[in-house]
């Protein structure tokens, strides 16, 4: 069994729908369902022996240790955080207890749970630890990409907690030997992604005839990889990852954010035209985000070359099925954009687990 942190969120169900799709063994998904983790994302494994989920908050340490002494987990793949920029700026606060202090006490746990491993689990035991590449800061026109030794410069609330982070669990390799891996991965796209953030934002309000914000000019350049190769990258890190080591992953697709919400509108305009006129119509810009990054990119070649993996979906194919999975679910962005998910959660998931628990 491998322990996964934040398994309701974006990236965390795509990553144990794919697990369970590809593997025999179980997952134990910990997540404290914030507002990111969404349960209905993972409906398709009600009844699936092979998915375990408990409502946990990492922050508490003594729940998540004796999580571990009971299902015994070979690995943990951490993605439990904070994720959004824009609150981090509007709100640092539970950045840093669920990024940084979050992650100490599942460090905490993890190193009392691994130190009394028997011998060759103990040496097999890992910590994959998933992180972003805004721990690097902003890069400049023309400047090399993020590689793995690139100095940290952290700009947001956001990228400082995880950057601190990303310190503490190198801190746990270096000091007690904690058999970690670090991956440090560029924007992330596709189903399942909470309409807050860029794409999914202007996909849903294009539709909705809502405006398509776009923060100062629309010239920060992202670097976008389809959810599914980082899912990929992540399984391939933790089966083939060097203990100690860091692995950039991206998908080699720079973008400048207006070229993107252009491809979006355009791409709408063929699948769901309007009645008249263009999405682009729907485009207006806004006061930029306070402390922008101007440019992120990565360079991915040391897991290309060391562990073999690489992006399968290019830009064009990720975003046309992007867009194809929004379309195909409007139920689910109704559910998400109403809130109606949180109840759900609230009614059914507490309800069955009382059940269980006075059974
Ligand atoms: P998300 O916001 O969609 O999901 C985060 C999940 O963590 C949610 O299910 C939430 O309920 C859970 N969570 C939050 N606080 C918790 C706590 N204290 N205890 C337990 N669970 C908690 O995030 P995401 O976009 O899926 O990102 C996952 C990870 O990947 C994060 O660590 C993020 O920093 C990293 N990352 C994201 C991207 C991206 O483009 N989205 C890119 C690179 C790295
Ligand atoms: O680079 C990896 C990071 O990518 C992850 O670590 C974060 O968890 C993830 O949220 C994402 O951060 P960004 O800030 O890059 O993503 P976001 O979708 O919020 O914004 C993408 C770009 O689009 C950014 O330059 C800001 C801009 N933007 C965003 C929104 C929500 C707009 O112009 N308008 C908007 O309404």
């Amino acid at each position: 069994m491998i322990l996964v942190t934040g398994g309701a969120g974006f990236i965390g169900s795509n990553f144990v729908l794919d697990w369970v799709a590809q593997s025999d063994e179980a997952v134990l998904n910990v997540d404290k369902l914030s507002y990111a983790g969404n349960l209905r994302n993972l409906s398709a494994l009600q009844g699936d022996e092979r998915h375990v989920f408990v409502r946990e908050d990492i922050c508490d340490q003594d729940a998540i240790a004796a999580l571990l002494n009971k299902y015994k987990p070979r690995a943990i793949v951490h993605f439990a955080a904070e994720s959004h920029v824009d609150r981090s700026i509007r709100g640092p606060r539970d950045f840093i207890n669920t990024n940084i202090n979050g992650t100490f006490s599942l460090l905490e746990a993890a190193r009392g749970y691994w130190s009394e491993l028997p011998g060759q689990e103990q040496r097999d035991f890992r910590f994959l630890h998933v992180s972003t590449d805004e721990v690097y800061g902003s890069l400049s026109a023309g400047d090399a990409s993020f590689t793995e030794t690139t100095a940290y410069a952290p700009n947001s609330p956001y990228s400082a907690s995880k950057a601190a982070s990303d310190h503490l669990v190198r801190s746990y390799h270096h000091t007690y030997g904690l058999p970690t891996l670090t991956t440090n991965c560029s924007n992330n796209y596709g189903p399942y992604h909470f309409p807050e953030k860029l794409i999914p934002l202007i996909i849903t309000n294009a539709r909705a005839g809502k405006s398509l914000p776009i923060y100062g000019d629309g010239q920060q350049v992202r670097d976008w990889l389809y959810v599914g190769d980082h899912c990929a990258a992540i399984r391939c890190v933790l089966d083939k990852g060097m203990p100690g080591e860091v692995y950039n992953i991206g998908g080699w697709n720079e973008k400048a954010n207006l070229d993107v919400v252009h491809i979006l509108c355009d791409m709408l305009d063929r699948m769901d035209p309007k009645k008249s006129g263009s999405y682009r119509d729907q485009i207006t810009f806004v006061t930029d985000r306070p402390g922008h990054d101007r440019r992120y990119a990565i360079d991915a070649s040391k897991i290309e070359r060391e562990l073999g993996w690489r992006p399968v979906e290019t830009f064009e194919t990720g975003i046309e099925r992007t867009v194809q999975w929004y379309l195909a679910h409007q139920d689910w962005v109704a559910d998400v954009q109403s809130g109606d998910y949180l109840k759900w959660i609230e009614t059914n998931y507490n309800q069955r687990m009382a059940e269980k628990e006075s059974a």
